[in-house]
């Protein structure tokens, strides 16, 4: 499938967008291992937190899911049975390094599994901590899938510095955790999203965090069983981005999202864009176990800005869509310190780098960033100063490449199109219609 995206007229509405991806996952793998039923509100129907499910429900763990409620009999830490085939994974690395952590510590064998795109990414950055910790796991000889997780009679604990500022690491290790007789302890220099440990906290599994000398100290303390609980997922603040972005850069522009998820090692885009000039409200704040709010954006000329690589891990996924702000910003942009991006669904910045250059930006491509020389949008409501070039872009099969790239063409001066863009599906299943519905013209073809 492709995209085909014209310019649109200003954006209005109000829409509540699809639940968060990273909680979707956690809150699968946690009720699974919980003693009693556990409902989950809001869960994302996305393909990525299907495939968790799905894995799960491979493993004797009773599932039922209604549009996105999703109740689960949970079959406590060591209730879960030996998979007939292999766990395939799909697209969803989130899955894959996450439920290593869980299968590390079972007494079965499993081999995990996914699409082409997973096939192609790191896991040793899993395998060796968790091979530390007494697994037997392997990977091909190039550090990539498929897993192959051997039966465990007991981990080990361990004390872990992540080498990569990884949330994926960090909460694979400290699933593991559950599966040792001592505490197991992480040390992140930068704070990765900390889903799992709020995730941990919900389900009553006690996790200490603390400040050691500038560095964050997470230490997991194994339950010998933990409760089940019931989960509201907050909207995915990953898939906000791309709309906000879409009501920044297009004139006259009003909308609001509601119960956005604003956990703050999420939410770094947020600071930047409004020190860019974004005109961006949060009201009605929601202070659950994970924070949520509405979020009212305006339409706001932007102003380039060197990014603080300290906010990397807390805007990860949201590069792409900062790109596209930068192109069309006064003056230059600068981003260091982003070298991860070329470990994601694809090459992100060889990606972005062909969506910038297709649409006629000037940039300049580093192995861990890019500068981007904005092209200082006029704003006025009869869109003839389009900034854009018409383009024909490859998604490179990512599904984020493939959104950002969509909302920057509603700024080009021609009909364009977006390649390859079934991939949305694995994270915003309803991008097309909710784009629509905001006043975008983004059609399927
Ligand atoms: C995720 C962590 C991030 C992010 C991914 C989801 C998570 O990956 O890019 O989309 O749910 O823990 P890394 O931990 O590899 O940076």
């Amino acid at each position: 499938m492709d995209f085909k995206v014209k310019a649109g007229s200003k954006l209005t509405g109000e829409v509540q967008l699809p639940g968060d991806k990273s909680i979707s996952h956690r809150s699968i793998m946690c009720a699974a291992l919980a003693e009693g039923t556990s409902v989950i509100n809001g869960f994302l129907n996305s393909e990525d937190c299907l495939a968790t499910l799905d894995a799960f429900s491979k493993m004797g763990v009773s599932i039922d899911r209604t549009d996105n409620k999703v109740v689960v009999q949970g079959v406590g830490l060591r209730g879960l049975k030996k998979p007939d085939s292999d766990l395939y994974l799909g697209n969803s690395g989130t899955s894959m390094r996450l439920m290593s952590g869980i299968l590390a510590g079972q007494n079965f064998s499993t081999v995990l599994t996914g699409d082409h795109s997973l096939s192609a990414r790191p896991m040793e950055r899993v395998v060796t901590p968790l091979n530390l910790m007494g697994s037997n796991i392997s990977t091909n000889l190039e550090g990539k899938p498929p897993i192959r997780i051997e039966s465990s009679s007991g981990l080990n604990s361990l004390s872990y510095e992540l080498p990569i500022a990884s949330a994926q690491i960090k909460s694979c290790l400290m699933f593991a955790g559950l599966y040792t007789s001592s505490p197991v302890t992480i040390i992140e220099q930068l704070q990765t999203r900390n889903h799992t440990e709020l995730m941990f906290k919900k389900f009553g599994i006690a996790v200490e965090v603390k400040e050691v000398g500038g560095a964050i100290e997470i230490k997991v303390i194994p339950p010998e069983s933990f409760l089940a609980t019931e989960i509201n997922v907050p909207s995915d603040f990953s898939s906000a981005a791309f709309l906000i972005l879409a009501a920044l850069i297009t004139p006259e522009s009003d909308i609001t999202l509601k119960n956005v998820g604003i956990n703050p090692t999420r939410t770094a885009l947020l600071e930047v864009l409004q020190d860019m000039g974004a005109n961006i409200k949060v009201s009605n704040i929601i202070k659950e176990y994970e924070p949520s709010a509405d979020l009212q954006i305006k339409s706001s000329k932007l102003t380039g800005i060197e990014l603080n690589p300290e906010l990397i891990p807390n805007l990860i996924d949201e590069l792409p869509i900062l790109f596209v702000a930068a192109s069309l910003a006064e003056g230059k942009t600068k981003i260091r310190g982003a070298e991860e991006l070329r470990a994601k669904e694809s090459d992100r910045l060889k990606a972005m780098s062909n969506s910038l250059n297709k649409l006629g930006v000037s940039f300049a491509e580093y192995p861990d960033g890019i500068d981007i020389k904005g092209l200082n949008q006029e704003f006025n409501s009869s869109n003839s100063g389009l900034p854009y070039k018409a383009a024909v872009i490859n998604s490179f099969d990512d599904h984020r490449i493939a959104m950002a790239s969509a909302i920057a063409c509603t700024r080009a001066r021609n009909e364009s199109n977006i390649e390859g863009v079934d991939n949305v599906i694995t994270s915003f299943p309803n991008f097309l219609d909710t784009c629509r519905r905001l006043g975008m013209e983004i059609y399927s073809t």
